[in-house]
């Protein structure tokens, strides 16, 4: 069963269609003018649109259709329904973005053949992105978590370059999550199901560093005993991180400018150039230019690494992120005795959000991993994490065992799915999350989740009394009920 609106000025046929659509089971928005379509576009997102061309014989509304049908958000399927057998107004609607159209007059069943296409093509998108979606969460945005403004630049950052083929350097301090955005640029990327190849440069000495990027030739050296393929090669079509880049040999940098400049890769030992398509991200939480100043890094390559430098702050410029971190590491973690879901106390949350974070996120990480193990009960008090946090601790009033900190509810699901949670808890919880995602979602994505949010919480205090609820949000009943029917969308 699919939603499908339908446009077209001539009332019978619109009559027509929409009885056979729907003595299929599915649910028909008919229209017989362009005038509220895009609203309703908006409004009610669709699955499927089936609209003529010319709906008052002078104008191609259904140009302007497609084109909105197209931009939503997932954009609906559009069948075109052409009167007057043009080939070419056919065309222009494919090229408009139509899935299909369909030259009237028109058997019933053409029409239904038609739809019944259209809907499995809808159904495959949908379940690619789905698939597409699960990659994400595991390597995307939603695994960053931060809601301060470092990190929404970082965000930003990273959703205006992922999908390019640009180079880019993420500076950050150890542990800030560099190789966390890297991962995060090529997931997001194009190359996603090509490999990410990545390789700290600081691990290997020169010779072995230089085989293992370019590759080498049998005999080229005592022990290269085959031919063998480096990194570059391995990473052709997708990415290739290279992690603390400012440590690399100079003779290396200039291989790598080299390889920059003309993407192609010579092994040690060939005399032969081999073309790769790789996109490179580097990383260092070194001041390059303090090294290309005093000599040890070379001003070309810093100049073609540094296209577009993403900068993750340290923790400590970042307080606000920590209870949302800390909330993060905890989720789905229950303790191992009682089984119970683990929780941390307020006084504990606080020192946390209070200490100086040297070793950035991934310390953070560590002490929470140190507490997990050290901890008595389901709930981390401040004697669970080490002596420098501890002495960070206001003076204990006794009430920490019977205390959890408000705000370490699962990341996520109490501000998003009820923002009046915060207010209410605000007495209890000074630092509560604020009702923000922590990741970055479209405007109306937003929005929608807030209202859906909103309207669930007035549906408590009206004890899911509609009409009462809809008095209350002061829109007419079928405006609630259409809002609710969106609820899963
Ligand atoms: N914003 C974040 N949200 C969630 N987890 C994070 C975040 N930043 C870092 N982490 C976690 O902290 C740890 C360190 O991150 P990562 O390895 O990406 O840091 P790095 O900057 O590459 O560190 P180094 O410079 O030491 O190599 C990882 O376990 C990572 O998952
Ligand atoms: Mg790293």
């Amino acid at each position: 069963m699919a939603k499908i609106l339908l446009v077209d000025d001539e009332l019978t046929m619109v009559q027509m269609v929409a009885e056979v659509l729907r003595a299929d089971g599915h649910e028909v928005w008919p229209f017989t003018n362009a005038n509220s379509v895009a609203e309703a576009l908006e409004e009610r997102h669709p699955d499927l649109v089936i609209t003529d061309l010319y709906l008052d014989k002078t104008k191609p509304h259904g140009m302007e259709i497609i084109r909105k049908a197209r931009s939503l958000n997932p954009p609906a399927v559009v069948i075109m329904m052409t009167g007057f057998g043009s080939v070419e107004s056919a065309v222009e609607a494919m090229q408009a973005g139509a899935y299909d159209y369909i030259e009237k007059p028109f058997k019933l069943d053409e029409l239904k053949l038609c739809v019944q296409r259209a809907l499995v093509y809808t159904q495959t998108v949908h379940e690619n992105t789905l698939l597409r979606r699960e990659i994400r969460q595991k390597y995307g945005f939603s695994r960053i978590i931060g809601a301060s403004s470092g990190m929404q630049e970082v965000f930003r950052m990273v959703e205006r370059v992922a999908d390019t083929s640009t180079t880019v350097l993420i500076l950050g301090e150890s542990g800030t999550g560099k190789e966390l955005v890297a991962r995060a640029l090529h997931f997001n990327s194009r190359r996603t199901h090509a490999p990410f190849v990545p390789i700290n440069c600081s691990a290997l000495p020169e010779n072995l560093l230089e085989s293992e990027l370019f590759g080498h030739r049998k005999g080229a050296f005592t022990g290269a005993i085959a031919d063998k393929n480096g990194l570059f090669h391995d990473a052709d079509g997708g990415t290739i991180f290279l992690d603390e880049i400012g440590t690399m040999p100079s003779q290396l940098q200039s291989r790598l400018l080299r390889v920059l400049q003309e993407k192609e890769v010579r092994r040690v030992g060939d005399n032969v150039a081999v073309t790769v398509d790789v996109r490179v991200l580097a990383a260092t939480n070194e001041n390059l230019e303090r090294l290309v100043k005093e000599g040890r890094f070379r001003e070309d390559l810093y100049y073609r690494l540094n296209v577009v430098p993403i900068v993750i702050p340290p923790l400590r410029e970042r307080r606000e992120d920590i209870p949302m971190l800390v909330s993060h590491f905890l989720k789905d973690r229950i303790h191992a005795r009682s089984g119970r879901p683990l929780q941390i106390s307020r006084r504990a949350l606080d020192a946390l959000a209070a200490h100086s974070w040297p070793g950035n996120v991934r310390e953070l990480e560590n002490a929470i991993e140190r507490a997990l193990v050290l901890a008595d009960l389901p709930l981390l008090v401040v004697h669970d994490f080490p002596p420098v946090v501890q002495g960070l601790a206001a003076d204990d009033d006794g009430a920490e065992h019977d205390e959890a900190a408000a705000n370490v509810e699962p990341v996520g699901a109490a501000p998003a799915s009820d923002p009046m949670a915060g207010s209410t808890a605000s007495t209890a919880a000074s630092t509560a999350l604020p009702g923000l995602p922590q990741t970055i979602l479209s405007l109306r994505r937003f929005s929608r989740d807030q209202e859906q949010a909103y309207i669930q919480h007035v549906l408590r205090i009206a004890n899911q009394n509609k009409e009462e609820a809809a008095r209350l949000l002061d829109i007419s009943l079928a405006t609630l009920y259409r809002k609710l029917a969106e609820e899963g969308v």
